[in-house]
Formats: C-alpha cells, sequence, structure tokens
C-alpha cells in the first residue's frame, strides 16, 4: 500500500444554511469536511491541527484500527482531546476493507459540523463484485441547527429534557428546495443516460434514521458498511446513524424529459420531537445533442417515501441485506460462542438537581443506559491510556453487568422504577474471544430504535426479533450462513438483534448508540480485549504526540 498524508486544520468558519449565518468548527473551512480517499492496505497519516477554542477529536468511523486503537478516536476512550493550540497525528492502515466510511467529530457534539466521506478503493487492479460504475459520487447526510449544537446539547443536558431538533437536514451539507431560502443550496446530480453511477450514501445525521428515495428510478444496494452484500434492488433504503449504503443507480435508456428529486427524510418509531421534514435533491439529466426540447418548463417528480412509522418496510429492508458469502468475499461468521452477553438498551431517567428545572418525566432527567448503567467518561486520562499503563483503578472497574441490573419483560408490565446507575464499567474479553451479544430494545420511555455502533470490529447480525428475546427458541433461527456483516445496527424498538464478533483486536473499544443525543444521556459502554500471546496479537504503544488532558 501507499502511505497517504492528509492535514486537517479545525477552524472556525462562517457558513449560511436557511437564511441564517453562524460561524461554526469545520475542518479547512470546508462543509462537510474534505473527502478521505485510499485504496485497501493503505497507510493514512492525517495530521489535526485545533485552532479552535473547543477541545476536538477525530473518529474513522468504521476503520477496524487493528492494533491501533491509538488512532480510533472517541475522546476520553482511547485519547485525551486535542486542545487549543495542539496536534495530533492519526496513524492507521486500511486492512482488509473497502466501501464507503466516514470520519467525524468524537466530542459533545461536534459532529454535527464535523464530518466528510471516507472512501476506500479495492486494491490496485481488483475489480468491484458487480457492473463498474461509469462514475462514483458520494451523498453524505447530515442535520443543520441554526443554533450552535454545543449549546443545544448544553440545554438539553442541564433541563433534563429532549434537545430541540435540527432546523433540516442536508444532502453533502444542502436542505434543498423542500426548506426556507434554501433553493439555491440544492445538492444538484446531473448525469447522462443509460449510464450505471455508484451512489456513495453515508448516514451523518445526529439523531435521525432516514428513508432515501430517488423518483422513478430502483436502486440497487451492493454494499452496507463497506461490505459487499448479495445485491438486491428496491425503490427505499433505510440508513441509520452511523451507517453507510452503496447503491447502483442505473440512469434511463432515452432521455426523460424530467428532472426527478432524490429525498430523504427520518423514520421515527416514537412519538418523540422528531422533525418530519424532507430533504431532497435534484437528479438532472444532461439533454443529449440529438434532443429538442420544447418546452423550457421540464416536470419534477418526487418519490413517496415510507410513512415514517413504517416499521414493516423497515423490517423487511433490513432481512434483505446478507453477505456476499463468495469464495472470494466469505462470511467468516463465528460457528461456536465462548460467552454469550445480553444487554438491554434503552431510556430511563435520573434524578434531578435541587439547582435544576428538570423536562424529564415525573420531575426526573432523561438518561438512557445499556444493563441501566448510564456510562460516564474519565476526564484526566483515557480508558485505553489507564487500561494500557496498568493503572485503572479509580478510572474505571471491569464489573459491567453481563445481564440487566433491572428485569423487565415485554408482557408483563413496565418497571416502575425507570431510574439508571451511573458508573464507569468495563465488559473485559481474553483475545480471540468468540462473542454472542443479544441487544434488547427496553422501549420503557417511549418507543425508539437505537442504532448501536460497535468500534474496532464487524460483526455478524445473526438475528433479530420482536418482543423479548426467548434464549430457547430463538438461536435456532439464527442465520449463520450469510448474514450481514456490519459495524451499526438498529436495534428494532420493542425487539432485539443478536450478533456476533471475534474478540481478535486489543484494545478499549466504545460501543453506543449512534443518536447522539442518546450517547450524551449515557447508552453508551466500552469493551477491553486484552493482549493475545504472540507479539502480533498485542496493542502497539501509543505514539509520542499521544494528547494529553
Ligand atoms: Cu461514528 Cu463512536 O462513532
Amino acid at each position: 500500500g501507499t502511505t497517504r498524508h492528509y492535514h486537517f486544520d479545525i477552524k472556525y468558519e462562517n457558513v449560511t444554511r436557511l437564511c441564517h449565518t453562524k460561524s461554526m468548527v469545520t475542518v479547512n473551512g470546508q462543509f462537510p469536511g474534505p473527502r478521505i480517499v485510499a485504496r485497501e492496505g493503505d497507510r493514512l497519516l492525517i495530521k489535526v491541527v485545533n485552532h479552535v477554542q473547543n477541545n476536538i477529536t477525530i473518529h474513522w468511523h468504521g476503520i477496524r484500527q487493528l492494533r491501533s486503537g491509538w488512532a480510533d478516536g472517541p475522546a476520553y476512550v482511547t485519547q485525551c482531546p486535542i486542545q487549543t493550540g495542539q496536534s495530533y497525528v492519526y496513524n492507521f492502515t486500511i486492512v482488509g476493507q473497502r466501501g464507503t466510511l466516514f470520519w467525524h467529530a468524537h466530542i459533545s457534539w461536534l459532529r454535527s459540523t464535523v464530518y466528510g466521506p471516507l472512501i476506500i478503493l479495492p486494491k490496485h487492479g481488483v475489480p468491484y463484485p458487480f457492473t463498474k460504475p461509469n462514475k462514483e459520487v458520494p451523498i453524505i447526510f447530515g442535520e443543520w441547527f441554526n443554533a450552535d449544537p454545543e449549546v443545544v446539547i448544553a440545554q438539553a443536558l442541564q433541563t433534563g429534557g429532549g434537545p430541540n431538533v435540527s432546523d433540516a437536514y442536508t444532502i453533502n451539507g444542502l436542505p434543498g428546495p423542500l426548506y426556507n431560502c434554501s433553493a439555491k443550496d440544492t445538492f444538484k446530480l446531473r448525469v447522462k443516460t443509460g449510464k450505471t453511477y455508484l451512489l456513495r450514501l453515508i448516514n451523518a445525521a445526529l439523531n435521525d434514521e432516514l428513508f432515501f428515495s430517488i423518483a422513478d428510478h430502483t436502486l440497487t444496494v451492493v454494499d452496507v458498511d463497506a461490505i459487499y452484500v448479495k445485491p438486491f434492488e428496491t425503490n427505499t433504503v433505510l440508513i441509520a446513524p452511523g451507517q453507510t449504503t452503496n447503491l447502483l443507480l442505473k440512469t434511463k435508456p432515452h432521455y426523460p424529459n424530467a428532472t426527478f428529486f432524490m429525498s430523504a427524510r427520518p423514520y421515527a418509531t416514537g412519538q418523540g420531537t422528531f422533525d418530519n421534514s424532507t430533504v431532497s435533491g435534484i437528479l438532472e439529466y444532461q439533454v443529449p445533442p440529438n434532443i429538442l426540447l420544447h418546452s423550457t418548463k421540464i416536470p419534477l417528480i418526487k418519490p413517496t417515501l415510507p410513512a415514517l412509522n413504517d416499521t414493516s418496510f423497515a423490517t423487511k429492508f433490513t432481512n434483505k441485506l446478507r453477505s456476499l458469502a463468495s469464495p472470494q468475499f466469505p462470511a467468516n461468521v463465528p460457528q461456536n460462542v465462548d460467552r454469550h452477553f445480553f444487554f438491554t438498551v434503552g431510556l430511563g431517567t435520573s434524578p434531578c438537581d435541587h439547582n435544576q428545572t428538570c423536562q424529564g418525566p415525573n420531575g426526573t432527567k432523561f438518561a438512557a443506559s445499556v444493563n441501566n448503567v448510564s456510562f460516564t467518561l474519565p476526564v484526566t486520562t483515557s480508558l485505553l491510556q489507564a487500561h494500557h499503563s496498568g493503572l485503572s483503578i479509580g478510572v474505571y472497574s471491569s464489573n459491567f453487568p453481563v445481564s440487566p441490573l433491572i428485569p423487565f419483560n415485554y408482557t408483563g408490565t413496565p418497571p416502575n422504577n425507570t431510574m439508571v446507575n451511573n458508573g464507569t464499567k468495563l465488559a473485559v474479553l481474553p483475545f480471540n474471544t468468540s462473542v454472542e451479544l443479544v441487544l434488547q430494545d427496553t422501549s420503557i420511555l417511549g418507543a425508539e430504535s437505537h442504532p448501536l455502533h460497535l468500534h474496532g470490529f464487524n460483526f455478524f447480525v445473526v438475528g433479530q426479533g420482536f418482543g423479548n428475546f426467548d434464549p430457547n427458541k430463538d438461536p435456532s433461527k439464527f442465520n449463520l450462513v450469510d448474514p450481514v456483516e456490519r459495524n451499526t445496527v438498529g436495534v428494532p424498538s420493542g425487539g432485539w438483534v443478536a450478533i456476533r464478533f471475534l474478540a481478535d483486536n486489543p484494545g478499549v473499544w466504545f460501543m453506543h448508540c449512534h443518536l447522539e443525543v442518546h450517547t450524551s444521556w449515557g447508552l453508551k459502554m466500552a469493551w477491553v480485549v486484552l493482549d493475545g500471546e504472540l507479539a502480533q496479537q498485542k496493542l502497539l504503544p501509543p505514539p509520542a504526540d499521544l494528547p494529553k488532558c
């Protein structure tokens, strides 16, 4: 592989959307941030220099970071943040991955403005296992807040209520013509007839799963989370925050005399404060030279997106996702399990401090937890530094509960105790442990699905269902042949998913809901994967420029 150098200057830039200008944190003054393009096997050296008042870290979402956890990026998990005036070089090699990923800030809510595509091409001379596209186009979804998102989340945490919803969804940073004042801020994809385009979809939105569709065009899903899947056709795609999806778009063979909206809007199972507005870009055909248009008024066709709460579509769509499981791209699903875990994920409450006015249920604050533990990050060191130096006492404990502290049951009455326990508890795995983890949504306060993201690994989604997971019945239905492999999975509202992974990457690995507000409320935990015996099974030593807290 090649070594590629990038320079990220974290700086303020004035950006205007919805007729509202604000100074915001960007990379190199760009919004969305710069595109990283590399090949499988390349090494990336990305120097991040912090010129703003906020502390910052950058996470390379979905990159496995084999033995290079120091470059993973979540603040206080694998590193202390890069402070004002400081810099850090993220140094990692892309091993065995190709497809679409993305990078984003991983501290507080800065990822609302600090994010960009990370595109990994196959090795030189290695073709895609599908039609070679004529062109590749990143399509990155985001959310625009007129207010400073740091202020939005600070207020939400202070009052314990839900945060304000964003003011717009965006495609490549642009809200599109259905929003006020945004016709000029519309993403346009100009295409030719009879060609194949590879659309690299990334959901970098903070708090919403999205449906996406292009009017009057069929899309072929070929890859999710930088793993090839068995291709299938669909009109609409569902993509959760933290997920990526590669689609083939075949353009019409003849000039259609129309332009087409490509639109996205939330899939929202709860009655929460979600925003049901729609972002649109435009698919525009180049007029072939032999065509004489009689009118300049070309009709604009809009897609029909599923209803906001269309869980049946969501379930059908996710069930279609299957690994390629071919000789060239095998699905190495762990067939035997060394350790079984059962985690409940969901919202809860925590007591209101006496000096606060709390907006959560019964005068409490909203909180969220995994097995009723609402995770607290350290502030004086990172979990990885504490683990690596052997000085973890007082930083974290290794007793993450193996089952929920408060039992619950969908068929009975919900527990009347929704209080979470705060803690910094980690789950420890010996090197090469084969793990099965069942994630059970509790839906105790409001129905919401949770896109759970695991750092440092891909996992196989071997099963999913609704209601209570049944350890005696459900495992017999698991797919151990061609389950989809990914890094972020939607735990369905009122249901469960089962995943399997091999703990072959030593380090400390964050796992959290990729809905940013749920992460802020504590829906997060971390795994410690111990070093193996052999030299090549050990975490590498920290780099000399690793930031200090
Ligand atoms: Cu994309 Cu821990 O995040």
